[in-house]
C-alpha cells in the first residue's frame, strides 16, 4: 500500500475556519483537493472568548473562506458550530456526511485565548478555555470517528507550542493545549487499528486575532518587538505553514501519534 493518503475528492472538516489559521489549512486542503466544511461558532456568547470581541466571531468571516475554496475548483460549505456543544457538533458531523458523502479529515483548530496569572484565574475563565480549546477537541474527534474509521481517515489537532513548554499568564491554555497533545496520542493509539491517524500542529506565534486582542496588549509591546525577541528565526510562523503541515500530516500513512512544532525555534531556544 502506498504510504500516500491522496486528498483528491475528500472531504475535509476544519473547525473555526473563520478564523485566521484555520482559513490557511482549509486553503492548503482544498489546494491538496478536499472539500471543506467551513465550520464556526459566531461569537461565544462567554466574555472570555476573545475579549467578547465581535470582530473575532468566524461564521461571518467563513463565507469569504467558501468563495476562496470555491475559486480552487473545490466544493465548500459554512456551518454554524459551537465546538462545545454535543449537539451542535453531532448535527454539524451529520450535515457533512449528507451533504458530502464521506468523513475523510477532521481538523480541530478551533481555539480561545485569555491571559491571567493561576493565582487571579477565575474559575469561568478556566473553564471557557478547557471546553473549546480541550473538551471541543474531544466532543469533534468522537463524532467523527464512526465515519473516519470507515473512510481510513486522519485527525489534525490545532495545538500549540503552549502544549509542550510553560508560559506564565496561560495556565489554562497551557493546560488546554497540552490536553489536546494527550488526547492526541491516545487517540493515534485507539485508532490506529482501523488505519486512522492522528496528529497535532503545534504553532509558535501567528499574527492573528488572537495575539492582536489579547497577547500584545499583556506583553506590553509591539507584536514586531516580541517576534525579534523570541523567534530564532527573526521572523513569525503563517496559517499557510499549518495548512502545509496539516496537508503532510493528512496526506501520510505511517506518521501518527505526533506534535510537530512550527515556531522559528522558539522552544529550542533556553537562553
Ligand atoms: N495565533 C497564534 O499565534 C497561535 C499560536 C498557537 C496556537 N494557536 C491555535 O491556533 C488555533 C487558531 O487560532 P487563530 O490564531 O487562527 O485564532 P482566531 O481567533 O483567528 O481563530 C479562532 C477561530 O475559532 C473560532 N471559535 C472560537 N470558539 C469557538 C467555538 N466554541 N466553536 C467553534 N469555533 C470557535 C473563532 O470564531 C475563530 O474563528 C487555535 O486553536 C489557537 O489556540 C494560535
Amino acid at each position: 500500500m502506498s504510504v500516500e493518503r491522496s486528498l483528491d475528492g475528500k472531504v475535509a472538516v476544519v473547525t473555526g475556519a473563520g478564523g485566521e489559521i484555520g482559513h490557511g489549512i482549509a486553503r492548503e486542503l482544498a489546494k491538496g483537493g478536499c472539500d471543506v466544511v467551513v465550520a464556526d461558532v459566531d461569537v461565544l456568547e462567554s466574555a472570555h472568548n476573545q475579549q467578547g470581541s465581535a470582530e473575532v466571531g468566524g461564521a461571518t468571516r467563513a463565507t469569504s473562506v467558501v468563495e476562496e475554496i470555491e475559486s480552487l475548483g473545490r466544493e465548500a460549505m459554512v456551518i454554524k458550530c459551537d465546538v462545545t456543544k454535543a449537539d451542535e457538533v453531532g448535527s454539524m458531523v451529520d450535515r457533512t456526511v449528507e451533504a458530502f458523502g464521506s468523513l475523510d479529515v477532521l481538523v480541530n483548530n478551533a481555539g480561545v485565548i485569555t491571559v491571567a496569572p493561576v493565582k487571579e484565574l477565575e474559575e469561568d475563565a478556566w473553564d471557557a478555555i478547557m471546553d473549546v480549546n480541550a473538551k471541543g477537541v474531544f466532543l469533534c474527534s468522537r463524532a467523527a470517528i464512526p465515519h473516519l474509521r470507515e473512510s481510513r481517515g486522519t485527525i489534525v489537532n490545532v495545538a500549540s507550542i503552549a502544549g509542550t513548554i510553560g508560559a506564565a499568564g496561560l495556565g489554562h491554555y497551557c493546560a488546554s493545549k497540552h490536553a489536546v497533545i494527550g488526547l492526541t496520542k491516545v487517540l493515534a493509539l485507539e485508532l490506529a487499528p482501523d488505519d486512522v491517524t492522528v496528529n497535532a500542529v503545534c504553532p509558535g506565534i501567528v499574527n492573528t486575532p488572537m495575539w492582536e486582542k489579547a497577547l500584545t496588549p499583556t506583553l506590553e509591546e509591539d507584536y514586531a518587538d516580541t517576534i525579534e525577541r523570541v523567534i530564532p528565526l527573526g521572523r513569525d510562523q503563517t496559517p499557510e505553514d499549518m495548512g502545509r503541515l496539516a496537508v503532510f500530516f493528512a496526506t501520510n500513512r505511517n506518521v501518527t501519534g505526533e506534535a510537530v512544532n512550527v515556531d522559528g525555534g522558539i522552544t529550542q531556544n533556553v537562553i
